[in-house]
């Protein structure tokens, strides 16, 4: 049976809390903290503005996450700074393992897609930048649907423009709660577990089907 992998992006392609070696400039000792409120931030708008359905582009979340985790720490930045930390959000480095794995599968013959909340412009850019843009069979933008994972309408998005059954999908992502939602929609799913303190949460009847440290694990099947 042909699988079709959808490889969810931020925080499982490309890291996002690198973004703490750019905020050390600015914020200095801050620079992990912020970081790391910034990205939580930036999901915890995309849950509520899901269920509010006030859907804005994920640029705009992720820029108003910023406002809201630098004003947490204390530490001001100008108009300039923060452009300049948007800019670089948009070049973020992939991590290692992202283009090898990639390109194993790909000779593997899958059918490989990203599937991310960010803009199709920002994906483009950042998949671009991190070498994999022309593995993949293409990008499937939440954008598409004016809403954000998990709400289910996403994912029922991703299989029409895959062509692709639920249950001949398989999500490979880092964070849970897209992994729940992928679950809760009939999709097979990998978690990508990044780091040796990352928790999955403990929902019955939820837990991903594989789990995984490094993207080099799918080509070992
Ligand atoms: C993504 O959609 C969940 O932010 C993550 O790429």
């Amino acid at each position: 049976m042909t699988i079709t992998y959808a490889f969810d992006v931020y925080g499982t392609l490309i890291d996002p809390l690198a973004m703490a070696s750019h905020l050390t400039t600015i914020a200095e000792d801050k620079a992990p903290q912020i970081a790391s409120l910034w990205r939580e931030k930036q999901l915890e708008y995309t849950f509520r503005r899901g269920l509010m359905r006030a859907y804005v582009p994920f640029d705009q979340v992720t820029a108003e996450a910023l406002d809201f985790a630098s004003e947490s720490a204390g530490v001001s930045m100008t108009r300039e700074q923060k452009g300049q930390l948007l800019t670089q959000y948009r070049t973020l480095d992939a991590f290692p393992d992202t283009a090898p794995a990639l390109q194993q599968l790909r000779t593997n013959g899958h059918a490989m897609w990203a599937f991310s909340n960010g803009t199709p412009q920002d994906l483009g850019a950042l998949l671009t930048h991190a070498d994999v843009l022309t593995l993949l069979d293409g990008v499937v933008s939440v954008n598409e649907v004016q809403s954000f994972k998990p709400d289910p309408a996403v994912y029922a998005r991703f299989c029409e423009r895959a062509n692709s059954e639920p249950d001949q999908t398989c999500l490979v992502s880092s964070n849970p709660f897209d992994v729940i939602g992928a679950t809760n929609c009939g999709w097979q799913t990998v978690w990508v577990k990044r780091t040796d303190t990352a928790q999955f949460d403990p929902w019955s009847g939820f837990a991903p089907d594989r789990i995984i440290a490094s993207l080099r694990e799918l080509t070992q099947t």
